[in-house]
Parts: C-alpha cells; sequence; structure tokens
C-alpha cells in the first residue's frame, strides 16, 4: 500500500497523511516503520490520539516500553509513565518524578544512551502548548555521517564515546547544587561506538550532549572532535524544526536522529504525552565482526 507522504525539509520530517483508525489497526504499519527508517521524523497532523490510542498505535509499530528502573544514589523509581504513557512536563505537579531530568531536553540529545540498547522511537502529541517558544528540532544523523569528508569518516568510525547524564544535564544547569550533581553522577555510565553501524547496512553518528568524551584521546582533542560534529551535524540542511498545533502526533526515530525542544516558559504548563518504543539492537561499530540478530 501505497502512503500519501510529504517531505517537510530535504533531509528529515515528512507529513503522513493518514486516517487515525487506520493508524490504530496497524494497517500500514510496514510502510510507516520503513518511512520512518528512511525519513527520520514523521508527522501527522490533526489526529489527537487520546492515550489509549497513542498506546495502540506504538503497539502497532514495536515494543511498547513498560516499566520502572531505579535511578541514581537518591534510589528513586521511576516509572515508565502509567502504563506506558509519559507525561512530559517541567511542571512538578504533573511529573514529580521526571520534571527535574528534563531539564537537558533543550540540548541536542539522542535519548537512553545510558542504555546498552537504546529506544528505537519516540510517539509524541501536545497536550498542552506553550505561547512562546517550545518547537521541536530535529537533525539526521545518517546524513550528518554520510556527508562527512572520507579520511573523516574512517577516522572517527573507530572512536568510542563515553556518556554520561552530567555531562548531559550540567549545560542546561550550571548552578546546579552539589547534591544535584552527585545525583547525575551516580548514574549509570556507557560507552558506545561513535558511528552505528545498523542492522540495515546504514550507518549513522552517535552523538549527544550525554558524549563526554572519546575514549583513549586527549581531552582537549575529544572535547574539540565532539563540538565540532555535533555543530557539523546540526547545521540547517540536516534539520527540521517542527513548530506544534493541537492535535499533531509526532513520530521519531531515535536511532538515526537528535532532537532538542527550543527554550518555553517552564510556567506555561507545555504538556506533551509520549510512548517509547524498546529499541531493536545494540550500537555496533563497523569494526565489530559481529553482526546483531
Ligand atoms: C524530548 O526531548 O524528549 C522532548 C522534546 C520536547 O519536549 O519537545
Amino acid at each position: 500500500m501505497i502512503l500519501n507522504v510529504t517531505h517537510l525539509s530535504p533531509r528529515t520530517g515528512s507529513e503522513v497523511k493518514i486516517g487515525k483508525a487506520e493508524l490504530v489497526n496497524g494497517a500500514y504499519a510496514q510502510e510507516i516503520r520503513a518511512l520512518l527508517d528512511q525519513r527520520g521524523v514523521l508527522l501527522f497532523r490533526g489526529l489527537a490520539p487520546d492515550d489509549n490510542e497513542l498506546r495502540a498505535i506504538a503497539r502497532t509499530l514495536g515494543d511498547l516500553r513498560i516499566g520502572a528502573s531505579k535511578r541514581g544514589s537518591d534510589g528513586a523509581t521511576l516509572t515508565e509513565g502509567e502504563d506506558g504513557l509519559l507525561k512530559v512536563s517541567l511542571d512538578e505537579k504533573v511529573n514529580p518524578q521526571y520534571a527535574r531530568f528534563l531539564i537537558g531536553n533543550c540540548l541536542w540529545h539522542m535519548d537512553g544512551t545510558y542504555e546498552e540498547v537504546p529506544p528505537l522511537a519516540t510517539l509524541f502529541t501536545p497536550y498542552k502548548l506553550s505561547r512562546e517558544g517550545g518547537d521541536t528540532m530535529f537533525a539526521n544523523t545518517y546524513a550528518a555521517f554520510e556527508d562527512l569528508p572520507e579520511d573523516e569518516r574512517a577516522r572517527v568510525e573507530h572512536l568510542n564515546v563515553v556518556h554520561t547524564m552530567q555531562a548531559a544535564l550540567f549545560p542546561a544547569k550550571r548552578d546546579c547544587t552539589p547534591e544535584e550533581f552527585a545525583v547525575w553522577c551516580s548514574y549509570p555510565v556507557r560507552s558506545h561506538p561513535l558511528v552505528w553501524r545498523h542492522k540495515s547496512g546504514r550507518k549513522s553518528l552517535v552523538l549527544s550532549t550525554s558524549g563526554a568524551y572519546v575514549e583513549g584521546m586527549h581531552p582537549a582533542e575529544s572535547h574539540d572532535l565532539l563540538q565540532r560534529l555535533m555543530a557539523h551535524a546540526t547545521q540547517e540542511k540536516y534539520t527540521y524544526r517542527h513548530k506544534w498545533q493541537m492535535g499533531d502526533m509526532v513520530i521519531w526515530d531515535n536511532t538515526g536522529t537528535m532532537h532538542r525542544v527550543m527554550p518555553f516558559d517552564r510556567e506555561s504548563g507545555r504538556e506533551f504525552h509520549r510512548c517509547t518504543l524498546n529499541g531493536e539492537e545494540p550500537i555496533t561499530a563497523s569494526s565489530d565482526k559481529r553482526l546483531p540478530a
């Protein structure tokens, strides 16, 4: 079956026109998965899915993330929302557990870099918009890798980057307390290849503000390289900036894009509902002879 698709920017983002019933019953699930892999971000306007519909659509596309995890030295247990539905808001009344971690969302990131297998994708729909700001930006990390000069591709393909929570959150809260910093430092630290060779054979850059340093490289050289790659990957030609309307639903491929929310007034009550799909493959380096299952 053929989807009705309009591209939103040359390298990433496509709008799909499809009825809600067809999304909920999964009639086009295969086509949507394939398009998500190619385009990184899919927009569905005027859909206004309620929480059960959002969960149902997520389940047609993959394995809906459900459950709880214990986080950091404060021992807080965070649940992935109610039955896989997470409320994303900086208002602690809406989401007392998560609000303090969501400050990092305003910087370019990939979700779940602390996990061996990062999430596959996110489904996101607004419940309340901020009057100003609050657009979400996406950057295609496949395209950014493909456009690097050949010698640079060869150089970065064999590097590993250590991801930490303090690297992700400190730039968003430079006036944090020592206690907050200590909680961030107690989070798991994980090293990932800088270039992901996906099961499909395509390769993408694995960049995120959580990327603290390149293993085995002098700190200054590592800092400069990560800054330069981040600047390269977030050039306008690789990005799509989404201005939200109520009723929108956006799905992004967390494995081949980064995202960020643009600044907005935290008193605005901006609130989105989100479902996350579990990842399906670990971040595998080109040099790794083991092919992911
Ligand atoms: C996120 O970074 O996961 C959320 C982005 C947004 O709030 O627009």
